[in-house]
């Protein structure tokens, strides 16, 4: 996926989020498919600013979506999930990741921070901790 195609939201997607308190203390946090549509495809991603962090979600499959510091751990440039090999990868260096955010091929020795996400009833559940 080319860098064009991520969409970036920055600094109104807290609106997005709500904050689930009855779940793991209150650091649970839903996001509607209704709010980022683009999300219902298979193969999209999108990188939303939430709560002054950048997070960047995966649909991986229609079952599974992934949470990520989209941070490359070599110099800290914004990653960018690749659909058609189901990579991800840094734009900088060529670091390249699974999509889970293993660390696949450096010069990145590290693995990208995954955060905890499922989806469930049209919403993604996630935890930023
Ligand atoms: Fe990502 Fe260098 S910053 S590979």
């Amino acid at each position: 996926m080319k860098r064009r195609d991520a969409l970036k939201i920055l600094g109104s997607s807290a609106a997005l989020v709500t904050v689930l308190p009855g779940l793991a203390n209150g650091k649970k946090m839903a996001l509607g498919l209704n709010k980022v549509e683009k999300l219902r495809e298979v193969g999209s991603s999108v990188i939303l600013e939430i709560k002054g962090k950048e997070v960047l979600f995966i649909r991986e499959s229609k079952e599974v979506i992934r949470a990520l510091d989209p941070e490359c751990k070599h110099k800290k440039c914004t990653v960018e999930y690749d659909k058609k090999q189901n990579l991800i990868v840094c734009p900088c260096h060529g670091s390249t990741y699974s999509a889970e955010g293993k660390i696949l091929k450096g010069p990145a020795t590290e693995s990208l921070t995954a955060f905890e996400a499922t989806l469930a009833n049209d919403r993604i559940i996630f935890s930023m901790d």
